[in-house]
């Protein structure tokens, strides 16, 4: 698995790195024997970054991948959680939330370092407190030696680099502004990563939206999105392709043109790590490239009507 630098932190981050979300059964019902399967098939492929947080099921998901992880030699790997949100509409950047949300997580994970914490969806939370308390309690943290790098995460890019370059965060996951359907990040993240600043692109299948599942019930795409993006994924089924391999070769051939570090999916199915891991250096098929953008052209770049869990409009 080719690898790049993480911005300044001198993480060498593979090309495609391992989403946690689904391990906390938010897209279908996930056992710990799934969970299991799907991290070991992850580390085989070389995929040794993990994302995670304590909201992915309501702290499930951490306690899944702590579990799939344990016994695995922790210098083989880097983890990377979050702090600040833990419910559809619960933001806390609190000093003490943030502390014990910190020593909540090294439980449930099983380790005693976190590599890379992230103040979770920022757009959403109180800002004063995200800056007067969040960060500087993460920073505190980082002196103790109980996190290394700080990031923040989220999906609205122009608070995401504005709050980025005044913090001077070490790393920026944004998510679902990198797909097949939306190309927003690209322009972001060269100017984040000219500042020093590590870029990870969450979400290449748009959550779920860009797959022969399609999207879930909780997917804030609005009619149009979900409506062109099942028809693209019909178009590919009759080119006896499939839209989920066409949407992971397109995030993962460009996404160092766009200065981009690694591509975060997520999938609880050790045979879909497996094919994902397989799509890294393969450019998707020009033809059917052209056939499916020209059918995402009318939603290409539209956001989401409602941020998942938040209700706030986005628009285009
Ligand atoms: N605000 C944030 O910080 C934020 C937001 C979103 C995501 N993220 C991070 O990014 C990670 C990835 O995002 P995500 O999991 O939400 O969305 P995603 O990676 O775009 O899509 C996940 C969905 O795609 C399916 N999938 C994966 N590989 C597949 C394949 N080869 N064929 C068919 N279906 C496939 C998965 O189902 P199966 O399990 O059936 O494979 C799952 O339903 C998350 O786990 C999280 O770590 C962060």
């Amino acid at each position: 698995m080719n690898r790049f630098p993480l911005g300044e932190t001198g993480i060498q981050v593979p090309a495609l790195s391992f989403g946690a979300a689904s391990l906390g059964s938010v897209y279908h019902p996930v056992s710990q024997d799934e969970a299991n399967a799907a991290v070991e098939a992850a580390l085989g492929c070389g995929l040794d970054y993990f994302d995670v947080a304590p909201y992915y099921g309501l702290t499930t998901a951490e306690a899944a991948l702590g579990k799939a992880l344990s016994g695995v030699r922790r210098e083989s790997y880097h983890l990377a959680t979050k702090v600040g949100r833990y419910g559809d509409k619960d933001w806390d950047f609190s000093a003490d939330a943030t502390r014990r949300s910190v020593e909540a997580s090294l439980k449930r994970l099983g380790v005693d370092v976190i590599d890379v914490i992230q103040c979770h969806d920022i757009e959403c939370g109180d800002r004063r407190q995200l800056v007067a308390e969040c960060l500087p309690a993460l920073r505190r943290l980082r002196e103790e030696g109980v996190v290394r790098f700080i990031g923040i995460t989220g999906y609205e890019l122009d608070v995401i680099e504005t709050v980025a370059i005044a913090e001077k965060v070490d790393t920026v996951m944004t998510y679902c502004t990198y797909t097949l359907q939306d190309r927003r990040l690209a322009p972001v993240a060269r100017r984040l990563a000219a500042a020093g600043i590590g870029v990870l692109n969450a979400s290449p299948l748009g959550m779920g939206l860009l797959t022969n599942r399609g999207a879930p019930d909780w997917h804030p795409g609005n009619e149009r999105v979900i409506e062109l993006a099942n028809a693209a994924a019909r178009l590919c089924r009759a080119a006896g392709g499939d839209i989920s391999d066409l949407a992971m070769r397109f995030a993962l051939s460009t996404a160092h043109e766009s200065d981009i570090a690694t591509t975060v999916v997520g999938t609880a199915n050790a045979g879909n790590v497996r094919a994902n891991a397989a799509r890294v250096g393969h450019a998707p098929d020009p033809q059917l490239m052209k056939a499916v953008e020209a059918v995402l052209e009318p939603v290409m770049n539209a956001g989401w009507d409602v941020l998942p869990g938040n209700g706030g409009k986005a628009g285009r």
